[in-house]
Order: C-alpha cells, then sequence, then structure tokens
C-alpha cells in the first residue's frame, strides 16, 4: 500500500499529520496558510487531499477486501472532495436527491451510491431509480409502499435492504445517537421479519441486504460490537426464511480525535479488526458508510482576529468567522482546537467568539490560545467533517468559500458568494 507523503519538511513539528509548523507557520500539505487567507481573504475552509487520501486507504486496508466503502456526502459535501474520494474508488452514502447529483457530477459510479434516509420523498425514489443506484436503505413499511408504487410506474425492479433500529445506545451525543428505539430511524427489530415478507409480496422490490448506522462520533467499539452481532443474527434468521440477503451496510460512525490530551478514539486498524472478527462467516458484502473519519482532520477553518475586546471579567478574541459557519460548537458543545497560523511568544486565555448576535457563536470559552492580536489568523481545526456542510448564511454572511490543498499547490473549491447575489434570489412582492 502507497501512502502519499504528508509531511513536508524534514523540520516540521507535527500539529495533526496534514496541518504541520514549517518556518514557524501553520501549512496545509505545502502550502502556508496565510498564503492561503492573504489569497482568497478568510474565513476560508481549507481541505488536505493528501490527508483524506491517507484516511481512506487506511481504511480500505483495515476492512475486509471488497467492501464498499460508501463516503457520507452529508459529512463534506463538496465537489471537490468528493472527487478527491471517487479517485480512490469510494463510493457514496447520500441522503438526498441534492447529495445523489453531487456523487454523480464528482464521477461516483451509479453502482456504488447507497441512498439513506428516513423521509425520501417520491421524486428522491423515482431519480434513485433512474440512476440505477446499488442500494436504496428502506426505513418504514410506509416508505416501502412508496418505493413499489414508485419502481412499478418506472418498470424496475428497485435493489433494497431493510434498515433496522439494533435499540442500541452508542454512547454518542444525543443529537447524533440515531441506533435507540426512541429515535427515528430504521424498522424496529422486532418488525423487520414482516417488513422483509411485505417487501417480498409488492411488486417492484428486490430485497438484497440489511443495513444499520447507530450514531455518529462514536468513541467505543462495544456498542457497534453489539449492533454488528446482531446484524449477523437478523442475516441468518432472514436467511433461514428464503430471504435474500447479499449485502451488510454497517454504517459509519467512528469518532476522531478533537481535543488535544483525551484519550483517542479506538483506531481504524481496531475497528477493522472488530469488523473482521464479526463478520467473518457472514459471506456478505459489506458496504460502510463512513463521513466524519474519511474528512475531519483534513479540514480547517481559517479566520482572521478582527479584534481583541477586553470585557467586564473576561476576554473576547472575536473571530471573523461566525456561528453560520461552523456550527459544531454552538450546537453541541463541541470542542475545536484553535491555534494560531503564527504561533506566539505567549498564551493568555480567552473567549473566542465570532461577530454574530448571539452569544451561542462562541468558538471556545475560557480557552487558553496563542496571545493572538488583530489582523492575526487563527486555524479552527479537525473542521473538514460538518464544517461547512452545515454552514448558513444567518446574519446575512455569505456561504463560507473553500479550498483544497494538493502538495504545494491549492484550488477553490468553492467560490466566495457576493452578498450581491444571495439579493438577487429574492424578490419585494409587487403589492401596493
Ligand atoms: N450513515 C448514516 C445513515 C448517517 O446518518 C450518518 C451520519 C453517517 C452514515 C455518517 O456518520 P459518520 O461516519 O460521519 O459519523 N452533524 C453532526 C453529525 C451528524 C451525523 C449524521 N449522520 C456532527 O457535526 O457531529
Amino acid at each position: 500500500m502507497t501512502r502519499p507523503a504528508i509531511a513536508y519538511a524534514a523540520d516540521a513539528e507535527s500539529v495533526s499529520e496534514a496541518f504541520t509548523l514549517h518556518n514557524s507557520a501553520l501549512h496545509a500539505e505545502g502550502v502556508s496558510l496565510d498564503t492561503l487567507a492573504d489569497s482568497i481573504g478568510t474565513p476560508v475552509y481549507c481541505y488536505s487531499r493528501a490527508m483524506i487520501e491517507r484516511q481512506y486507504r487506511r481504511l480500505e486496508a483495515a476492512l475486509p477486501e471488497g467492501s464498499l466503502i460508501a463516503y457520507a456526502v452529508k459529512a463534506n459535501p463538496n465537489l471537490g472532495v468528493i472527487a478527491a474520494l471517487a479517485r480512490t474508488g469510494a463510493g457514496a452514502d447520500v441522503v438526498s436527491g441534492g447529495e445523489m447529483r453531487r456523487a454523480l457530477a464528482a464521477s461516483i459510479a451509479p453502482d456504488h451510491i447507497v441512498f439513506s434516509g428516513v423521509g425520501k420523498t417520491v421524486t428522491e425514489l423515482e431519480a434513485a431509480l433512474a440512476e440505477r443506484i446499488a442500494q436504496l436503505n428502506v426505513e418504514s413499511e410506509a416508505e416501502l409502499h412508496m418505493l413499489s408504487a414508485a419502481a412499478v410506474r418506472a418498470g424496475v425492479n428497485a435493489p433494497i435492504a431493510l434498515r433496522v433500529n439494533p435499540d442500541v445506545a452508542a454512547g454518542a451525543h444525543t443529537k447524533i445517537s440515531t441506533g435507540r428505539r426512541e429515535d427515528k430511524f430504521g424498522i424496529p427489530m422486532a418488525r423487520v421479519h414482516a417488513a422483509a415478507d411485505l417487501a417480498r409480496t409488492l411488486p417492484g422490490l428486490r430485497l438484497q441486504g440489511i443495513a444499520v448506522h447507530i450514531g455518529s462520533q462514536l468513541t467505543s467499539l462495544a456498542p457497534m460490537e453489539r449492533a454488528f452481532a446482531a446484524m449477523g443474527d437478523l442475516a441468518r434468521d432472514l436467511r433461514g426464511a428464503a430471504h435474500t440477503i447479499d449485502t451488510v451496510d454497517l454504517g459509519g460512525g467512528l469518532g476522531v480525535l478533537y481535543e488535544p490530551g483525551e484519550a483517542d478514539p479506538p483506531s481504524i486498524e481496531a475497528y477493522g479488526a472488530l469488523v473482521r472478527r464479526v463478520t467473518r462467516d457472514w459471506a456478505a458484502r459489506l458496504i460502510f458508510e463512513p463521513g466524519r473519519l474519511l474528512v475531519a482532520e483534513a479540514g480547517v477553518l481559517l479566520a482572521t482576529v478582527i479584534l481583541v475586546k477586553e470585557g467586564e471579567d473576561r476576554r473576547f478574541v472575536v473571530i471573523d468567522a461566525a456561528m453560520n459557519d461552523l456550527l459544531r460548537p454552538s450546537l453541541y458543545n463541541a470542542f475545536h482546537d484553535i491555534r494560531a497560523v503564527r504561533p506566539t511568544p505567549t498564551r493568555f486565555t480567552a473567549d473566542v467568539v465570532g461577530p454574530a448576535c448571539e452569544s451561542g457563536d462562541t468558538f471556545a470559552r475560557g480557552r487558553e490560545i496563542d496571545a493572538v492580536q488583530a489582523g492575526d489568523r487563527v486555524a479552527i481545526m479537525t473542521a473538514g467533517a460538518y464544517g461547512a456542510s452545515l454552514a448558513s448564511t444567518y446574519n446575512s454572511r455569505p456561504l463560507v468559500p473553500e479550498a483544497m490543498v494538493h502538495g504545494t499547490e491549492w484550488r477553490i473549491v468553492a467560490k466566495r458568494v457576493a452578498v450581491e447575489s444571495m439579493i438577487d434570489l429574492e424578490n419585494v412582492p409587487d403589492w401596493d
């Protein structure tokens, strides 16, 4: 297995593997983040292609041969990012017609695309059937009926898997746990047999597998092992009832390290070993839907300090990125490491905040960071997943642009949007 070189300077002090200090400045691969900020302006996301490829290759090597690694596009739907993964051989896990269009536009073959989601519309089902994608993961009996009708109209047989709710608490943040009985996802285990029988009687459906995904940012393998083992039992039982189970989709969810010094999440290799052990005698093609694992560490959000404000009892470092650009700290209290692009000799304690008009627009509270000043650049680390993809235009701040680095080259992969073009989409009614 060849791994792309990531360290660009022998004297580099490694920050993450893609982002290193070189000549006293933080670099993405071989490009200084100062150069990027000068050229593109801030805020801007910056992704390392080598890091994305490296993560994919590690995962591919760890998982059983022949597995389909369907990148969960929701983690980062940028075309450049999907295309980087497509080059390595990845498929795509999509949850909307828009994500499917993006995967196809980035040259992912339809037979490498899996469509998940609890509420696919008739239009989306029809589009997926028209593209002849590999698999639709069906999440309810109601959806079986909708899909059957769409398939009959289109004159095709829809390749389906039943997404199961295994009632396993993943131990993740409650907003991103998906496999508990009270969560909206999947068909309850007790009804899967009946759903499979229903699929057999409905025209236009071809049951080929089962699927599970219990949550995201998982930092323990134990709940995955329980869910995977339950899938093995289920596959055996369904086959016993003369159903075909050729594919088992084990979802995504493996976590990454956000906070330096915290315990490392399970390694890709440990995850792969678990999968190999549990699935050894399944005789099924395995599908995986990793998102965060592939792209989180490959991205930073680059911002400029607007000013440092001394409050009554706190110091505020106000940067030009806001919660609309990176929502995770506001939404999940998520920790993201924050580094000065040019480390300073001294450090201080500060709240790092954006300019948006909400107290929740806070990236870090009471954090010891480099003693930055107005005009200095900072990098918010581990922002490649669920960063740009959750961005909005709140406070009429245009969608944040994105750049990708490859060795010593870089390209803009999402342009900065002008406020005028946002206003152009709107209309003042011509009523008196
Ligand atoms: N498959 C399904 C069916 C999913 O719902 C998800 C994520 C994935 C795969 C990919 O999971 P991953 O490997 O990335 O953990 N916005 C949140 C994360 C939401 C995850 C939603 N579903 C965050 O920023 O932490």
